[in-house]
């Protein structure tokens, strides 16, 4: 039963005598377990850590900035900012099909990645927010045993060409454990309990094919609706939240002309493990508010619906 500080203070010290006087690479998305890699690294040493933030254009409103702010202007952690939006919106040009934009959006990071790190002089060890979880998980789908439904690229994404060695000092810790550990970094309560977001970001959450006008609209709708759930105390009684854009068209009167918009879903779940899932019953005032919002701040969009599906058999995601 150690204490975050023990385990901060152990691996601190196991990190310094893996890696010596020589330099570590980080992939740093944003998400919990690579943040809280990044915080403790940088404790453990300093300017031999780099991180590499690829902005593929398909992350929620700011983002970008405040994983920059709280890193780069914040904790002085050196940190690339990679901006590969067209890249990724190329290669996702006229692919509807789910699983191929997975693949397209997991096997261009890699890309961007691998760039960015070859113009890196002297780095000898790559760092990974590999978790416990995690480790079951592929350990299990080596042998077949797991039922892999989507192809997620959190885990396994190294590619071969790399010959680099791993730096996974959260390997044996929990998500409970991982996030105490970055409240006890020092990082930002937000950022630490922030609703899980999948690897291929918005990419999933625009049915269909990804354009930037939908990735645009998007962003604000989402942003809309998170604001909402912390303003009303509902963010941390939810697993997950967000919006996701529907391209299709659905009429709206404005002034005394029909206007045919793009339609927002809102999803909202309950779960403990993400295997089963319940829609949140959130108050229809919380819900009024947040449909509101949307149509009369934005642009574009002329409907908004509040999805109660339960999983099984829907999937959290619509995608
Ligand atoms: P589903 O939609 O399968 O989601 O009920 C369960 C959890 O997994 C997340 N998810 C993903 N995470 N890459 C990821 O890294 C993916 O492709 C992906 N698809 C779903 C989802 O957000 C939820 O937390």
């Amino acid at each position: 039963n150690w204490t975050p500080a023990q385990i901060i203070e152990d691996q601190v010290s196991r990190v310094r005598e893996q890696v010596g006087d020589r330099h570590v690479l980080l992939g740093l998305s944003g998400g919990v377990d690579s943040s809280v890699v990044a915080a403790l690294l940088h404790r453990a040493i300093g300017d031999q850590l780099t991180c590499v933030f690829v902005d593929n254009g398909l992350l929620r409103k700011n983002e970008g900035e405040q994983v920059m702010e709280t890193f780069a202007s914040h904790m002085g952690v050196n940190v690339i900012r990679v901006d590969a939006e067209q890249r990724f919106l190329d290669k996702l040009a006229g692919q509807a099909d789910p699983e191929i934009k997975r693949k397209r959006i997991g096997n261009t990071f890699i890309e961007v990645f691998d760039e960015e790190a070859a113009k890196i002089d002297g780095v000898d060890f790559l760092a990974q927010g590999t978790i416990y979880p995690d480790v079951i998980e592929s350990a299990a789908a080596k042998t077949g045993k797991a039922h892999v439904i989507k192809s997620h690229h959190n885990v396994g994404g190294l590619p071969d060409t790399m010959k680099l060695k791993l730096v996974e000092p959260l390997r044996e810790l929990f998500k409970d454990e991982v996030r105490r550990l970055g409240v006890e970094l020092g990082l930002p309560a937000d950022m630490v309990y922030r609703h899980p977001f999948p690897g291929p970001g918005l990419g999933v959450r625009i049915l269909g094919e990804v354009k930037k006008e939908y990735a645009d609209i998007l962003r604000e709708a989402d942003a809309i609706f998170i604001e909402e759930l912390r303003r009303s105390g509902w963010y941390d009684k939810t697993s997950q939240a967000f919006a996701v854009f529907l391209p299709v068209k659905s009429v709206g009167v404005v002034g005394d002309g029909r206007r045919y918009e793009w339609v927002i879903a809102l999803r909202a779940v309950e779960t403990v493990d993400f295997m089963t899932a319940r829609w949140a019953h959130l108050p229809y005032e919380l819900l009024e508010t947040v449909s509101n919002r949307i149509i009369n701040e934005m642009e574009g969009v002329s409907r908004v619906t509040y999805d109660v599906s339960s999983k099984p058999p829907a999937t959290i995601e619509w995608e």
